[in-house]
C-alpha cells in the first residue's frame, strides 16, 4: 500500500467541506492507481521504527530482524526485549530483562481478592483489561513520563500480564489461584498457573512450550492494527500506559480483531459436525447464494501469504498429532487449505491461510479454551503495545490523536419552531 501526500490532500480537501453526496468511489478514483483504504483515514498517520511489514512480499520484520529467524532462534522474552529497546539484548541484558520480569510476576494481594468479585464464568478478557487498569492504580510509575517510570511500568506489565490472565482463567472456571513459581520460563510459569493446581501440578511438554513462545513472538507486534492504534490514540492524550493498554486489550477482544481463530474453528467443528466433505464446502463459499464463509483466510495487509501462519503450521502438526495421534479438525483444515489454494476462485482472490487458521485449534490441543484465545493474543501482543506507546511518548512532535473525519450529514438547516 503506498500513499502519496498528493493522492490524499486534494480528495480530504473535498470531502471534508460538506459534501453531501460523497462518493468513495469517486475518491478512489481521484487517488488513480493508489489504494485508497478508508480504515487508513479512520486510523491516521504514523511514523514508527518498530514493525516492518510488506504485505505483497508476505515480508514481517521486528526491528529490522524477518520473524523466521526470530521464531526459530529467539525466545519470547528476547523477541520482547528487541521490539521494546530496539537491539537485540546481550547475554547479560537478557537476564537481568529475565531477572527483573521474574522478580515482579507477583501481584499485590488485594488485586487477587479482586478477582472474588466477579462473576464465575466473567469472560477472561474484560477481567484482563480491569485488572491491568488497577495494576496502575496500585503502582507508583503511573505518574509522569520519564524514561525511568516507563521502564518501570513496562517490566510490571510484562511480568504481571501472564498471571492476571491466568487468575482470569482460573476465575472463569470456579478454580483456585497459584502464586508465580520463579524457577520456570515466564511461558512455563502462564502454562503453570492456568492449568495446574495445589494438588495436580502440571506436566510440562517441550512441543507445547516451544510452540505456546513461538505462537507468543509470532503475535509480538504488527503494526497499526485496531488494537495498537487504540493503545497509541488513548495514549496521546497521555493518559497512563496501564490504562493505555486496558484501552488496546478492549479493542483486541472485538471478535473482528482477536476472534479470528474462533471463527476457523467453529467452521471446522461445523464441517465435522455436519459430516460434509471439504470440497462440497469449498463450493458452497464459493456460491454467491450461500453464507459459508472460508474463515482464517486472507488478510488486509498480506497480499500473497502470512509469514506467521507458514512457521506456525509446523508447529500446529507437532503438537495437534502428538495430542491424540489422529487430529480430525486438523485434517479438514489440511484438506482445505490445499483445495483452497489449488483453486481459481481462491488464487484470483488471493485467499490463502491467514495466522489465525492454525492457531485456535494449536490452542485448543492445549488446553485452553476458546475464551482464552484473545488472551492469549494480548499477552503475545503486548511488547508491541508497549513500544508503540513509548515510541509515541518519545516523539517530540507527537500531538494529541485526532482521527479525520470526513462529512456525510445534513447540509445547513433552519430549526423552525
Ligand atoms: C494482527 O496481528 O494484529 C492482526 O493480523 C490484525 C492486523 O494486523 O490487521
Amino acid at each position: 500500500m503506498s500513499h502519496g501526500d498528493k493522492s490524499l490532500e486534494l480528495p480530504f480537501v473535498e470531502a471534508t467541506q460538506g459534501n453531501n453526496g460523497f462518493d468513495i468511489s469517486k475518491l478512489m478514483a481521484t487517488t488513480g492507481d493508489t489504494t485508497f483504504d478508508i480504515g487508513f483515514a479512520n486510523t491516521a498517520v504514523c511514523k514508527s521504527a518498530i514493525t516492518y511489514i510488506d504485505g505483497d512480499a508476505g515480508i514481517l520484520r521486528y526491528r529490522g530482524y524477518p520473524i523466521e529467524q526470530l521464531a526459530e532462534k529467539s525466545s519470547f522474552l528476547e523477541t520482547a526485549y528487541l521490539v521494546l529497546y530496539g537491539e537485540l539484548p546481550t547475554q547479560e541484558q537478557l537476564s537481568t530483562f529475565n531477572d527483573d520480569i521474574s522478580h515482579h510476576m507477583v501481584i499485590d494481594e488485594r488485586i487477587r481478592e479482586m478477582f472474588r468479585i466477579f462473576p464465575r464464568r466473567s469472560h477472561p478478557m474484560p477481567v484482563l483489561s480491569v485488572g491491568v487498569t488497577a495494576l496502575g492504580l496500585f503502582s507508583e510509575d503511573t505518574i509522569g513520563f520519564t524514561e525511568e517510570k516507563l521502564d518501570a511500568a513496562t517490566k510490571r506489565l510484562m511480568a504481571k500480564l501472564p498471571t492476571l490472565a491466568a487468575y482470569g482463567y482460573k476465575n472463569s472456571i470456579g478454580s483456585p489461584t497459584l502464586f508465580p513459581d520463579y524457577s520456570l520460563s515466564y511461558v512455563e510459569n502462564f502454562l503453570r498457573m492456568s492449568f495446574g493446581s495445589v494438588t495436580r501440578p502440571y506436566e510440562f511438554s517441550d512441543e507445547v512450550t516451544k510452540a505456546l513462545d513461538v505462537l507468543l513472538i509470532l503475535h509480538a507486534d504488527h503494526e497499526q492494527n485496531c488494537s495498537t492504534s487504540t493503545v497509541r490514540l488513548v495514549g496521546s492524550a497521555q493518559t497512563n500506559l496501564y490504562q493505555s493498554i486496558a484501552s488496546g486489550i478492549n479493542a483486541l477482544h472485538g471478535p473482528l480483531h482477536g476472534g479470528a481463530n474462533q471463527a476457523v474453528l467453529e467452521m471446522l467443528d461445523d464441517i465435522a459436525d455436519r459430516g460434509i466433505s471439504v470440497q462440497e464446502y469449498v463450493n458452497r463459499v464459493k456460491d454467491k447464494n450461500s453464507n459459508e464463509r472460508l474463515m482464517g483466510f486472507g488478510h488486509r495487509v498480506y497480499k500473497n501469504y502470512d509469514p506467521r501462519a507458514a512457521i506456525i503450521k509446523k508447529h500446529a502438526d507437532a503438537i495437534l498429532r502428538g495430542h491424540d495421534g489422529n487430529d480430525k479438525l486438523l485434517d479438514i483444515a489440511l484438506q482445505l487449505e490445499e483445495a483452497a489454494l489449488n483453486d481459481d476462485y481462491f488464487i484470483q482472490r488471493k485467499l490463502y491461510p491467514n495466522v489465525d487458521f492454525y492457531t485456535g485449534l494449536i490452542y485448543r490441543a492445549m488446553g485452553f479454551p476458546t475464551d482464552m484465545f484473545t488472551v492469549l493474543f494480548a499477552i503475545g501482543r503486548l511488547p508491541g503495545w508497549i513500544a508503540q506507546y513509548r515510541e509515541m511518548q518519545a516523539d517530540p512532535t507527537n500531538k494529541i490523536g485526532r482521527p479525520r473525519q470526513i462529512y456525510v450529514g445534513e447540509k445547513e438547516r433552519n430549526y423552525v419552531a
